[in-house]
């Protein structure tokens, strides 16, 4: 599970105290491993001490380039360096602000090369009947692993998030979620082979503590990325909760 805690919480005191109740809430589930993923001025402090096997931590954006005059960019690099494991790659939320398919595959490829493991985002904005916003979501998730050799697949995470999900209390039926996760593995078998079969996908959108438990049995996802709920510390132990 994957807590996306965008540009919250405030104060670095609320950080902690966050990342403290998610640990409390986790020690009563097993089989759950959970991604904070915080802004980044919190990652070192949030990530250091006593390591736990069921929590790591991740960056919510960094630059493809490793070092240079990008005022205002962070790098992979220095994001591992102050504790990252992981890092999203391509949310909308970036991708509103004009974030390219080119610029997030330069993002996964630096991010492999830096050893973190991206989470890229995938999604379409909303759906035309006729089903044309299938081609551009194909090449979101082409586009996006361009380049990836085949044997570091097994660092790739996707996460499905549609857009015109995003931010709400109403996630997609399952199935539908199903039919996407389908469609990602068949657009990767053309690159990667069966080897596309491997790679875990994750939803995200308005997931809840009521939703979180059917999308992960029906909807065929591996995994859970949890927005606004995930900082929401009485909510989000009842959505780790329902997962035990
Ligand atoms: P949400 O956000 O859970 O608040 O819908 C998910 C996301 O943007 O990753």
């Amino acid at each position: 599970v994957v807590a996306n805690w965008k540009m919250y919480p405030q104060t670095l005191r609320a950080a902690k105290e966050l990342v403290s109740a998610t640990k409390r809430a986790l020690t009563k589930v097993a089989g759950v491993k959970v991604v904070v993923v915080p802004p980044s001025t919190f990652l070192r402090e949030v990530s250091k001490g006593v390591k736990n096997a069921k929590v790591s931590y991740g960056a919510q954006h960094a630059h493809f380039e490793r070092v240079g005059a990008f005022t205002g960019e962070v790098s992979m690099q220095q994001m591992r360096d102050v504790g990252a494991a992981y890092v999203l790659v391509g949310h909308s939320e970036r991708r509103a602000m004009g974030e390219s398919n080119e610029e997030t595959n330069k993002q996964v490829v630096a991010a492999l090369g830096a050893g973190l493991k991206p989470i890229l985002c995938v999604g379409e904005w909303d759906r035309d009947e006729d089903g044309e916003y299938l081609e551009g979501f194909a090449r979101q998730v082409r586009e996006g692993l361009a380049n990836v050799p085949k044997n570091k697949l097994k660092n790739i995470i996707i996460a499905y998030e549609p857009v015109w999900a995003i931010g709400g209390e109403k996630a997609p039926e399952p199935h539908v979620v199903h039919e996407m996760v389908l469609y990602i593995h068949k657009i990767l078998m053309e690159p990667f082979g069966k080897a596309a079969l491997t790679i875990p996908v994750l939803y995200g959108g308005s997931v809840n503590e009521e939703s979180a438990r059917v999308m992960i049995d029906e909807g065929a996802v591996q995994g859970l990325l949890v927005g606004h709920v995930s900082i929401d510390a009485k909510r989000f132990a009842a959505l780790l909760k329902s997962l035990k």
